[in-house]
């Protein structure tokens, strides 16, 4: 089986987890969490690093400290995971949803200002599969209207604006470190900024708001805590980052060396000016027919593919009209990813590649 994605556990990770068993550090305190809040932190160019428990707390996170209001309105994208939707709705606000670019499958930044209305209190942006968000446009409408921008960058650790990484473009950055994240703490997240007072808040909601008064609590905080053992895989991970970043790109090139001349597929991009992490190597289909039987043609060849997320607008929970968003309907039937772990080897790419084209009748 080659599946969609496995981690890469081959630097310190062992030795850092083992020394947290050997001191009793195993919990939400200690020098490995410490170290990787700051060390993860300055690596997205932020000042602050708040170590969550997983990527979609690290938004729940968001939400809180940035006080969104109950029934006012967060602008997301349609096209992206259920977290960043639900994340709105934990704080009884409302997810507007924007569609998707047909390139990049990133929030419009057009879209997003015609959704703006007198409720609308913030703006999510989701750099999707590795290929950043064109953050220039979408925080020049935040600013133009004084609207914090969250900037979702789970999938997209390293990626790069004009030579900046991710996750300090927006008000707060957040990052999920599941274990297909380009670095893993097994679960794990974070929240990151440059703002001091995000961050204190953040500190304190993550911990069961907490007031100066230990058991004193002035308002209704979490247990979002990450422990010192994730942290500690964490900064293991991190010590390789551009390692994992650069076998990832490169495996991007393999496929897209192998792809490119097959009909039918649409390979994934890298605009001017961005770089892409490649997180998962994302690909359209001509047709819904087509993604489908492909990739059950993979899976019996014992190749595992996901296919793209099912826009926001069609969950039963948060239903609009898919009339209202023609791109995110286009490209959700059509899309699909191939294995695109950091480990993946040449030989496997070969094999990816070779089934594809037999299904495609390539060969
Ligand atoms: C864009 C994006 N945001 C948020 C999350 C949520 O992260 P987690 O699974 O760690 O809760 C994910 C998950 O993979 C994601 O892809």
């Amino acid at each position: 089986m080659i599946p969609v994605c496995e981690p890469l556990l081959d630097g310190n990770e062992q030795k850092y987890i083992n020394d947290c068993l050997a001191t009793n550090w195993i919990s939400s305190e200690g020098t490995y969490l410490k170290e990787f809040e700051r060390k993860f932190s300055a690596y997205c160019g932020c000042k602050y690093g708040v170590a969550t428990t997983n990527g979609t707390t690290a938004l729940h996170l968001a939400m809180a400290v940035l006080r969104v209001p109950k029934s006012r309105e967060v602008i997301i994208p349609t096209f992206t995971i259920a977290s960043c939707a639900f994340a709105v709705r934990y704080v009884n606000a409302h997810p507007v949803f924007a569609d998707c670019d047909p390139v990049t499958f990133n929030i419009i930044p057009e879209a997003i200002e015609k959704l703006i209305t007198p409720k609308t209190v913030a703006i999510m942006a989701v750099h999707l599969y590795g290929h950043p968000c064109d953050m220039e446009a979408i925080n020049a409408i935040a600013k133009a209207h004084n609207l914090p921008v969250i900037e979702d960058a789970a999938e997209a650790i390293g990626s790069e604006i004009n030579g900046t990484v991710v996750g300090g473009f927006g008000t707060v950055g957040c990052f999920s470190f599941y274990s297909n994240k380009i670095i893993t703490t097994g679960e794990g997240g974070m929240l990151v900024t440059n703002d001091l007072e995000l961050a204190t808040r953040a500190r304190v909601l993550r911990n069961l708001a907490h007031s100066k008064v230990r058991f004193q609590h002035e308002e209704i905080g979490y247990n979002f805590r990450m422990t010192n053992i994730q942290a500690a895989m964490g900064l293991a991970q991190l010590e390789n980052v551009q390692r994992h970043i650069d076998m990832r790109r490169h495996n991007a090139a393999l496929y897209t060396e192998r792809l490119r001349n097959v009909q039918g597929l649409t390979l994934p991009p890298e605009l001017p000016g961005y770089k892409n992490t490649y997180w998962m190597y994302s690909l359209l289909a001509e047709t819904p027919e087509m993604r489908d039987g492909l990739t059950a043609f993979l899976a019996d060849h014992d190749i595992g593919t996901r296919t793209f997320f099912i826009p926001m607008h069609r969950q039963v929970m948060m239903y609009d009209t898919p009339g209202r968003y023609p791109i995110a309907e286009s490209i959700y039937k059509r899309g699909f990813y191939l294995p695109s772990g950091t480990g993946l080897t040449e030989a496997e790419i070969d094999t990816v590649c070779n089934t594809i084209k037999e299904f495609m009748g390539c060969v």
